[in-house]
């Protein structure tokens, strides 16, 4: 028989359902499809009915079996977070940057001097795959407490095609093994590697000819990225490369406009690009051409927060009609943390985005921008049962009781996979029945 669970009397759900076929733009970002006082019941990993509390139960009562209860009573329910955009794989860490940063020196200066992504490449490279994955695991685990249920993960700290294939093989060893989904994105364009300072075209002919196949052949990655900077990659490299990994299957996202504005967003609108992600320096032009072309628009705040920079324009670009997303960018250099929820926090309160753009932007415009809205990224009949309970009467609760975590149980794929400490003595041994399922 298949297990039955009932999450009974939420006091408010988040749905965020009707956008499964394109993302929410402009007002329809203010939409969360809310049910007040509602209930949701899950078969196996897939959520069968959601609707009020009367409704539920009367389609609860039809059934030929006991279902599980979980008792959300006062609780805010969502889907699982989604975060679009980190660099989950790395070894080491660069607190000392910090400091650096804090006495003046800029992040691309780090970065010349052969710190920054650079510092991080060379203790990614000494590091074995079972290195790599330990580290990595501990930040997924603590992704999972702040109630992220399905995240992307760039390469771009190995910089060979060795070491590139090496962080893509430790992410898909850890979706495979964790409870969280993650998606792969090819990131080999992150940093020019300081053996090719003087020849940086060499380095791109690399990562089209070697990379890019090696990484298609061993089916590594659905995205490619690139890191499209002044002092980087140029608009023409990133063309170029994104176009390559275009032939082999891979969508582009692209790292654009986050320290000058160089182009990055039109690039984006050009290349047929899912995403364009940090647009701190997006021009005007940039945002109209995203809008157009249907470009997400993948914020990350936090970047801009510990970098200490202006965020980027985002009610410009939700009144332009672009849909937005946001994602922490959780890497070792611009914003080390995995708190998703804090990154919502910070686009409430330094982007002026609403509590419900807010959550429309990390969760079903999220789960566009990685492609996989079929699936996740809303509460509805059809879906995985991805879902997060937090200690939260409401959404607007969690925008106000800011830099706290306030989830308070996770359910990924039907299971409880996190907290549940609200759950009873009995309720507690049934969650830990349905884990083991
Ligand atoms: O998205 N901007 C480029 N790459 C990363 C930072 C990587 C790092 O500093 O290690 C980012 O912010
Ligand atoms: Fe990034």
């Amino acid at each position: 028989m298949n297990p039955i669970v009932y999450i009974k009397n939420a006091n408010q759900i988040v749905s965020v359902s009707g956008a499964s076929a394109s993302p929410k733009t402009g007002k329809e970002m203010e939409d969360l499809g809310l049910i007040e006082h509602g209930g949701i019941v899950i078969e196996r990993d897939r959520i069968v009915f959601v609707g009020s509390d009367e409704e539920a139960q009367a389609y609860v009562d039809t059934l030929a079996q006991e279902p599980f209860i979980i008792d959300a009573s006062g609780k805010l329910v969502t889907p699982g977070l989604i975060d679009a955009h980190t660099h989950l794989v790395f070894a080491g860490s660069r607190e000392k940057e910090l400091e650096m940063r804090l006495q003046g020196a800029s992040y691309i200066e780090i970065l010349e001097a052969g710190g920054g992504i650079l510092y991080s490449t060379t203790q990614t490279r000494q590091a074995s795959e079972e290195q790599l994955f330990e580290e990595s695991k501990k930040r997924l685990d603590r992704f999972l407490q702040y109630g992220v249920t399905t995240l992307e993960a760039k390469s771009g700290y190995g910089l060979t095609t060795a070491d590139e294939l090496k962080q893509l093989r430790v992410a898909r060893k850890l979706n495979e093994s964790h409870e969280i989904d993650i998606v792969s994105t090819f990131m080999g364009a992150h940093a020019i590697p300081l053996e090719y300072k003087s020849d940086p075209e060499e380095y791109v002919r690399i990562v089209i000819e070697e990379m890019l196949p090696a990484v298609a052949e061993e089916n590594l990655a659905v995205f490619c990225d690139v890191f499209c900077e002044q002092g980087v990659f140029t608009i023409e490299q990133s063309e170029r490369i994104l176009e390559a990994g275009k032939k082999l299957g891979l969508i582009p996202k692209i790292h654009a406009d986050e320290i000058v504005t160089l182009g990055g967003a039109e690039l984006a609108a050009k290349v047929g690009a899912i995403s364009a992600d940090h647009l701190l320096k997006a021009s005007d032009e940039g945002i109209a051409r995203m809008a157009e072309a249907g470009v997400i628009a993948v914020l990350l705040p936090g970047t801009a927060f510990f970098l200490m920079e202006e965020p980027a324009e985002a009610r410009k670009m939700i009144e332009a009609g672009v849909p937005v997303a946001l994602s922490t960018d959780r890497n070792p250099g611009s914003c080390p943390t995995e708190s998703l929820p804090l990154i919502m926090n910070f686009a409430c309160l330094n982007m002026k985005m609403t509590p419900a753009e807010v959550l429309a932007a990390s969760t079903i415009n999220a789960a566009h921008a990685i492609g996989r809205a079929a699936e996740i990224g809303s509460i509805e009949v059809g879906k995985k049962a991805d879902l997060v309970l937090f200690d939260a009467p409401n959404y607007l609760f969690i925008q106000y009781n800011f830099g706290v975590n306030l989830v308070d149980t996770v359910i990924k794929n039907g299971r409880v996979v996190a907290g549940g400490t609200h759950l009873r003595p009995t309720g507690l041994a049934f969650a830990k029945e349905i884990g083991n399922l």
